[in-house]
């Protein structure tokens, strides 16, 4: 009995080991060991998987054929996930239950039930599969793995990637995938709850001029403790930040974690757009003499345009643009008539997106369609004389994060679609629009993790930044 159990423990060593390699290496799945499994270890996995996993997972296993792997199928990624749960998703975690023999045994069993290895031969990465959309088959390609939160997303004209991890560092990619560089140079960042380092655009003339521009939050000094939300821009030299500008800095400060904004666009006419959330306090949004819950426009060079809403008004910040927001994060010119559009998390049941027009009242928290999330009413308004009403709002709150307009020929039926992320249900939701109008939405790419960003390539294709695992992937149609 000892004997075989040594045996099978030796072969679970080996198999780790392999299963290692494969992880790191695109390599393909040659030499691999079957997995030799005796029949009391079957049975013993199959009991588990039927107490504690069939429940959730299904009693076939087909629960795991139903959508792409997001965290790895080899034998050690399963047993990952088994032993540290999905806490966000409310899978717990197996750590307690099971001693290590009986982890091994179980992704084993899984793994083998599932010909995961046949998988495996063909398929390295995670988060791969295919997913029928009502007008096209679609392929997420993992191009970076290994991330800790993504945000901003940028593509230098030769094809690198850049990637804004929320934990404050800017990391430089090749175009398929390699980490080149860390990028140095950064203004100190405070990085703490929803803050850090947020977005990253380049410049509309970027080959020419070579700015970027770049979110983060900063510590305040003058206005309050805490933080808000700054942008700077600078060049790339190297991999160092230089000829760094401050281009401006949200005030007052707040201690909270919660609600910086920040994503970033151009017009294309002279002036950069960007959008701080009401930074914990919700009263702020209404009140005009101060930068929290509001979208920002500057010239790109910083200044205040002088057609700005608000210039007049002496007890008004000049960069206000609009008001009345609670935390935008999504924020993106539609390229065929230059309008504005903001998506935002509004409290349960009260996310919205709205047109952006100069000088309005966007109503939070006076006019809202959601409750606070602890059951509690913020407003029992949801419409006021003065106050835009939203182009449409979602119930339940699907916490849309990243937007983005299909303008390339790579989605065959999508050009001039809104393609908005979801943080909360782990999915995209691509909208069709005439005018200022939503005229069809389709709820797509179901369960591929929590949508931190969506941003196109020069070429038109579409990337995603994934959290938990943090990873960007990018969208191919399949015939
Ligand atoms: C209460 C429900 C629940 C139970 C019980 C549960 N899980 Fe899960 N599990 C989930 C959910 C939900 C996810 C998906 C998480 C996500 O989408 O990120 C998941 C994900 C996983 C994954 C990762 C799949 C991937 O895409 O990479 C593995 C592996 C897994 N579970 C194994 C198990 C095993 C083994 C058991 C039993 C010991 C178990 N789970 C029990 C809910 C559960």
């Amino acid at each position: 009995m000892k004997k075989i159990y040594f045996l099978f423990l030796s072969l679970a060593i080996i198999c780790l080991a392999f299963c290692r390699l494969n992880d790191n290496t695109k390599a393909s799945g040659e030499n691999r060991l079957a997995l030799p499994m005796s029949d009391s270890a079957m049975i013993r996995a199959a009991a588990n998987y039927k107490n504690y996993c069939a429940g959730c997972h299904w009693e076939d296993l087909s629960w795991f054929e139903k959508r792409p792997w997001k965290y790895g199928f080899s034998v050690e990624d399963i047993s990952k996930s088994t032993r540290i749960g999905m806490p966000d998703f409310g899978m717990p975690s197996f750590a307690e239950t099971f001693s290590a023999e009986e982890l091994q045994e179980l992704s084993e069993y899984i793994y083998i039930t599932l010909n995961l290895e046949a998988k495996e031969r063909k398929d390295f990465i995670a988060g791969e599969g295919i997913y029928e959309t009502e007008k096209l088959r679609l392929r997420p390609d993992t191009i970076i793995k290994d991330l800790k939160v993504p945000w901003g997303m940028a593509f230098l004209p030769n094809g690198d990637i850049i990637v804004n991890e929320r934990e404050g560092r800017m990391l430089r990619y090749s175009v398929d995938g390699e980490l080149l560089s860390e990028i140095r140079g950064l203004p100190e960042i405070h990085s703490r709850g929803q803050g850090g380092l947020m977005d990253i655009r380049l410049h509309p003339d970027y080959e020419s001029n070579g700015w970027l521009y770049f979110a983060y939050s900063y510590q305040v000094e003058k206005d309050g403790e805490g933080w808000n939300t700054a942008l700077m821009r600078a060049k790339l030299k190297g991999n160092e930040l230089t000829e760094k500008q401050l281009l401006y800095e949200g005030i007052p400060g707040s201690t909270k974690g919660v609600h910086f904004g920040c994503k970033i666009t151009f017009d294309g006419k002279g002036h950069v757009f960007f959008g701080i959330g009401d930074r914990g306090f919700m009263e702020r949004a209404q009140d005009l003499s101060n930068d929290c819950g509001k979208i920002i426009r500057l010239k790109e060079d910083g200044s205040i345009p002088l057609d700005n809403p608000f210039v007049k008004n002496p007890q008004a910040r000049p960069a206000i643009w609009s008001y009345g927001h609670r935390n935008p994060q999504g924020l993106v010119i539609n390229p065929w008539d230059g309008t504005l559009w903001e998506s935002e998390h509004g409290p349960k049941g009260g996310d919205e997106l709205n047109l952006i027009l100069a000088g309005k009242n966007y109503g939070w928290p006076e006019i809202t369609f959601g409750i606070d999330y602890n059951g509690t009413i913020i407003s029992s308004d949801t419409a006021k004389e003065g106050m835009e009403q939203p182009v449409i709002y979602w119930v339940p709150s699907i916490a849309p994060c990243g937007m983005t307009f299909v303008k390339s020929d790579k989605y065959p039926g999508w050009e001039g679609d809104l393609l908005v992320g979801s943080l909360r249900f782990n999915n995209m939701e691509r909208l069709e629009i005439s005018g200022n109008r939503v005229t069809h939405k389709e709820v797509l790419l179901n369960d591929i993790g929590r949508m931190r960003n969506i941003e196109v390539d020069s070429e038109g294709y579409v990337y995603i930044a994934l959290e938990n695992p943090g990873m960007i992937i990018k969208l191919v149609t399949e015939k």
